[in-house]
C-alpha cells in the first residue's frame, strides 16, 4: 500500500472512499457538513450513526449534486467513522483500523483520510499532530491487513494457464492522508513513522500466520536474515552443532522430539554513526516455538492449530529490530531467538527428565508442554553473559494461565525493576498494546522447587503465569533490569468469524514505542 500525505482539497479526490472522523459531541454539526459535501440528505445515517468509537457509516454521494459553489466530493463513497465521546490516541488507531476494515470488505483500492482538523484534535488530547498521524497510519495498515499469502490468485493463475478455485486477491493500494498546509510537515513525519511500524507489524503477522510447514526453526532464522539484509542489521544463526557446543540444554531438550534442528539467532542493530556517544543496549528475547504440540505431555486436539503462533515472541523480535533499524534509533538493539518446534518424535524428552541449561542450572521437566521457559532460559542467560545489556526484555506466548488472568486485551508484565515496568506500561497505553503488571513475590518460589533438580518447569495449579516468570527469573543471574511479557492472550485470536482472526502482531508497536522513548 502506498501511503502519502497531501494538502489537496478533500472534495477533489477521485478515490473509492474518503474518510471523515466524527466526534460524538459534534455529530449533528458534522453530519450537516457531510450533507453539503455529498449534495444529499444524510438523514438515513443521522438516524443510526451514533459516532461511537470505531463505528462506521457509508454514504454514496451523488456526483454533481454538491454545494452550489461546486464543492461536491468526487469520491465514490464517504465513510463517517466515530471517535466516541472522549477520544484517546488509540481511538485514532481504532477509527483508522475500522475504516480500513470496511474498505477491505468493500474491496476498495484507493482511500483518502481527512486529517484537516488534526491540530485541533492534537490540542484537545495534548498530543502532537505527528503522533496522531502516526497512530492513524498504524491503525489503517493494521485494519487493512489480510493473510492472503497462501491463497492462489485466480486471475494470476489463469494468465499462467493454470486452473485454480482461488479468488482474485484484493489489496488496498493507496492511503492518502489529507491535511492543511500548517500541519503538513508534522503529519507527513508521523505518517512515515507509522508506515514503518505498520508495515513491519504486517511482516510479523505474516510470519505468525504461516503454519508450521512453512515456518520452522530454520526458515524463521532465514526470515531474520532476510530482514537484516533488507534493513541493515547483522544476523548470526547458531546451528545445532554450535548450540550443542555451547551447552544450551533447554533448547536441545525441547528439540529432541523434532525432525528439524534447532536454531539460535542473534540480531544486532547499531546505528551507522554514534558521534562518540555511549549508546544504551536493549536486548529483546523472543520465544520461537514454531509449533507446540505439547510434546509427550500432548495437548488436546481442539484448536491445536493455533499453536503455529507459538513463535509470536520471536517474530516480534524480528519486527522490533527491524523497526529500530528503519527508524535509525540511537541505541543498540540485540534480538535473541531460540527456536524449535515441540514435538513427539521417537527421541522426545519425557516428563521427569532432567536438563542442564546453558546457565548450568538443572531443570526437572515435569511437563514437556512447559517448553517455552526451557528455551527462553538459555536465551536469557546467553544475552546477559555475552552482552550485559542495559535492559533485557523477553516476549513469549508462555502460559494459558495468563490468558485466564487477563484475556485477549492485555499482556502480563513481570519485572524485577519498577522503572522498567513503568516505562513498558506507559508504552503499552500509548501504543494500544496494553500490559498489566503482576507480582513476583518470593512466596511463589516454593511452587517451582524440585526434589531432584535445581528447579522444576511447572508450578502447580495456582498462579501459572507468575510461576513461569519466577522460573525465567532464575536465568538472568544478577541482572537488575529485566522484564518478561506474556503475550499468550493478545498475540493471536482464535475466534472464527472475527475479521481479525489470526495474529495481531501484538508487541511490535509496544516495543517501538518503548525504544523510541527509552531512557
Ligand atoms: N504455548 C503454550 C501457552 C499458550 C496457551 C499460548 C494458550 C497461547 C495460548 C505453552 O507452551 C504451554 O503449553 N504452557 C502450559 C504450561 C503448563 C504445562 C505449566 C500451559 O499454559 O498450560
Ligand atoms: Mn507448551
Ligand atoms: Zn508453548
Amino acid at each position: 500500500m502506498k501511503v502519502s500525505v497531501s494538502k489537496a482539497a478533500v472534495h477533489l479526490q477521485k478515490v473509492d472512499a474518503v474518510v471523515f472522523l466524527v466526534l460524538k459531541t459534534l455529530r449533528k454539526q458534522r453530519v450537516a457538513e457531510i450533507e453539503s459535501l455529498a449534495g444529499q440528505s444524510a438523514d438515513a445515517i443521522d438516524v443510526d450513526f451514533k459516532a461511537a468509537e470505531g463505528e462506521v457509516a457509508v454514504l454514496y454521494p451523488q456526483s454533481g449534486n454538491g454545494q452550489s459553489n461546486g464543492k461536491a466530493v468526487s469520491a465514490k463513497r464517504i465513510f463517517l467513522v466515530g471517535l466516541g465521546e472522549k477520544p484517546s490516541l488509540d481511538t485514532f488507531r481504532k477509527a483508522a483500523s475500522a475504516a480500513a476494515t470496511k474498505a477491505k470488505e468493500l474491496k476498495l483500492a484507493k482511500v483518502a483520510f481527512d486529517l484537516s482538523d488534526v491540530a485541533d484534535y492534537a490540542k484537545q488530547l495534548s498530543e502532537s499532530a505527528s503522533y496522531l498521524s502516526q497512530a492513524t497510519t498504524e491503525g489503517f495498515l493494521h485494519g487493512a491487513y489480510e493473510f492472503q499469502m497462501l491463497k492462489t490468485d485466480r486471475v494470476e493463475a489463469m494468465k499462467q494457464g493454470k486452473k485454480t478455485t482461488g479468488e482474485k486477491k484484493h489489496e488496498i493500494t493507496e492511503l492518502m492522508i489529507l491535511t492543511d498546509a500548517k500541519s503538513f510537515e508534522t503529519v507527513q513525519h508521523g505518517a512515515e513513522v507509522g508506515e514503518i511500524i505498520g508495515t513491519s507489524q504486517s511482516m510479523v503477522r505474516d510470519l505468525i500466520n504461516q503454519p508450521s510447514n512453512y515456518i520452522d526453526a530454520v526458515s524463521l532464522a532465514n526470515a531474520a536474515k532476510k530482514s537484516g539484509k533488507a534493513h541493515g542489521f547483522a544476523v548470526t544463526v547458531f546451528d545445532k552443532k554450535k548450540i550443542t557446543a555451547l551447552g544450551m540444554g533447554g533448547l536441545l531438550g525441547v528439540n529432541r522430539g523434532s525432525a528439524i534442528p534447532p536454531t539460535f539467532s542473534i540480531l544486532d542493530y547499531k546505528p551507522a554513526r554514534t558521534n562518540g556517544k555511549a549508546l544504551p543496549t536493549i536486548a529483546i528475547v523472543g520465544k520461537g516455538v514454531t509449533f507446540d504440540t505439547g510434546g509427550i505431555s500432548l495437548k488436546p486436539a481442539d484448536n491445536m492449530g493455533d499453536m503455529k503462533s507459538d513463535m509470536s515472541g520471536a517474530a516480534d523480535v524480528i519486527g522490533a529490530v527491524e523497526v529500530a533499524a528503519r527508524l535509525k534509533l540511537p541505541m543498540r538493539v540485540i534480538g535473541i531467538i531460540p527456536s524449535t518446534d515441540n514435538k513427539t518424535g521417537p527421541d522426545a524428552q519425557n516428563p521427569g527428565d532432567i536438563l542442564t541449561t546453558y546457565a548450568g542450572i538443572t531443570v526437572e521437566v515435569d511437563n514437556t508442554d512447559a517448553e517455552g521457559r526451557l528455551i527462553l532460559a538459555d536465551g536469557l542467560t546467553y544475552v546477559k553473559e555475552q552482552y550485559n545489556p542495559d535492559v533485557i526484555i523477553d516476549l513469549a506466548t508462555l502460559t494459558g494461565a495468563c490468558v485466564v488472568a487477563l484475556g485477549n486485551p492485555a499482556a502480563g508484565l513481570f519485572s524485577n525493576n519498577d522503572d522498567v515496568a513503568e516505562q513498558i506500561f506507559k508504552a503499552g497505553m500509548r501504543s494500544g498494546e496494553k500490559v498489566w503488571r503482576m507480582p513476583m513475590w518470593d512466596d511463589y518460589d516454593k511452587q517451582i522447587k524440585s526434589d531432584v533438580a535445581d528447579v522444576k518447569n511447572t508450578g502447580g495449579r495456582g498462579a501459572g503465569a507468575i510461576t513461569a516468570a519466577k522460573f525465567l527469573e532464575k536465568f538472568i543471574g544478577d541482572h537488575k533490569a529485566w522484564a518478561h511479557i506474556d503475550i499468550a492472550g493478545p498475540a493471536f485470536a482464535s475466534m472464527s468469524g472475527s475479521t481479525a482472526r489470526g495474529s495481531s502482531g501484538f508487541g511490535v508497536r509496544l516495543l517501538a514505542e518503548l525504544m523510541r522513548n527509552w531512557n
